[in-house]
């Protein structure tokens, strides 16, 4: 039997030789993570007396509904190359989202570089990651003007802009000091610069650019209130047109920089959907926030054969922008059916409980379908980090 345990000093090695063998990462990158996030991130699996998997594990409020949602970001899960296809990544994952649950998660979230893995324990495509490019003289006309460069770096004044945009969107995380690091100064040569946009009662926005390199310029993050603070930074971008011929940046579906630009061109350059898998249901349902001015009731039917307490019955009753969520007896019909991996898309907004129908993978009567539509509609998911 493979044992799940957390990082011990003792694996520095072995999981230096994993992350190497899963991701090219070197190991001073890994040196990097550990002084940055401790060694209480890493998780260990070990087969046969020896370790044979890990995975990187955190938690970070995620904003749905106007409500913060304890969520398990998950990443570089890796097997010994000489150990895969036995089912240990598996088993690894499956003790991830017990030890997630055990700890108070309500959702667990990760990118994956395979779909399948997952998806066997409950995790489906649940929001987009969206990168946008175009020429910078698409995004505006005319002068910059109107940023400031931000020097020393404030993380606590980003993560405030950033915060406004969590609360009325869905899926944006809140970084801790670590991943504000990681994003905005990850090596002396990747160090992104930060501008901010002042407005009469504060700063309206921010644009972290990497230095120009090969007549690109990248945004490593964004983030703008209003239609001034976007004018100037689509102004500031533009200002790069003499030195880069593609400016790109992050976003998600609804993209402010993209509606505003002041001329056609921007395009899709690449789109990535993270997966998630709701580790509590009973927590996750309660946890989110709901339409303001909607009101229901909703009997879920979920089938979780990993979690058995995610198995079965729940009724979620919605008022005032808050679910109540209790344990109703098996007699009588739910008004929607569903395993537990398409309860994720629901829950975060990324499909709505008719496209679900649709795909057949959710049932339920009209009545049913159409209040989960209702309770769960709300702007498209999205993260803003990558992990
Ligand atoms: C992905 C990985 C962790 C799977 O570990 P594993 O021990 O081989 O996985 P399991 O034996 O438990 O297999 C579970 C499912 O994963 C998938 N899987 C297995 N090996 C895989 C591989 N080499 N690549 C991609 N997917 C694989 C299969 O769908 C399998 O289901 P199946 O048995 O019904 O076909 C391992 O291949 C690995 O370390 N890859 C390199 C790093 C990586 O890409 N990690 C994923 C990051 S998100």
């Amino acid at each position: 039997m493979p044992t799940y345990t957390r990082f011990a000093p003792g694996d520095l090695d072995a999981l230096a030789h994993l992350l190497r063998q899963g991701f090219g990462i070197p190991r001073a990158d890994l040196l990097r993570y550990r002084d940055l996030f401790g060694d209480g991130v890493f998780r260990m699996l070990r087969h046969d007396n020896r370790p044979a998997g890990c995975a990187a594990v955190w938690d970070m409020p995620q904003w749905f509904g106007g409500r913060p949602v304890p969520s398990r970001a998950v990443a570089v899960v890796t097997v010994e190359p000489a150990a895969r296809g036995a089912g240990l990544g598996g088993a690894l994952m499956a003790d991830v989202l017990r030890e997630a649950h055990a700890e108070g998660c309500a959702l667990s979230v990760l990118y994956g570089a395979t779909l399948p893995l997952y998806a066997k324990l409950g995790y489906a495509r649940a929001g987009s990651a969206v990168t946008y490019g175009a020429a910078p003289a698409v995004l505006a006309r005319g002068p910059a003007d109107g940023l400031r460069r931000l020097d020393p770096l404030d993380a606590d004044l980003l993560a405030a802009l950033r915060l406004r945009e969590a609360r009325t969107g869905n899926g944006l995380a809140e970084r801790g000091e670590a991943q504000w690091t990681l994003l905005l100064k990850p090596g002396d040569e990747q160090a992104a610069d930060v501008y901010v946009a002042d407005g009469p009662d504060g700063p309206e926005g921010y644009v972290a650019v990497r230095p120009p390199a090969e007549r690109r310029l990248t945004v490593v993050d964004v983030c703008v209130h209003g239609l001034r603070a976007a004018h100037r930074v689509l102004g500031f971008l533009a200002g790069y047109r003499a030195q880069v011929d593609r400016v790109v940046w992050p976003g998600g579906p609804e993209d402010p920089l993209v509606h505003l630009a002041a001329d056609t061109g921007v395009a899709i350059d690449g789109w990535e959907e993270w997966l998630a898998r709701v580790v509590d249901v009973e927590r996750a349902l309660a946890a989110r926030g709901y339409p303001a001015g909607v009101e229901g009731t909703l009997v879920l039917d979920v089938a979780d054969p990993l979690l058995p307490h995610n198995h079965g019955r729940f009724r979620l009753t919605v008022a005032g922008g808050r679910g109540r969520v209790d344990r109703p007896s098996d007699g009588g019909q739910a008004d929607v059916v569903l395993p537990v991996a398409a309860l994720a898309p629901l829950y975060t907004g990324h499909l709505g409980a008719s496209a679900l129908r649709r795909i057949g993978v959710l049932h339920g009567s009209d009545a049913g379908i159409a209040t989960a539509d209702k309770l769960f509609a709300g702007p498209r998911p999205w993260l803003a980090d990558r992990f």
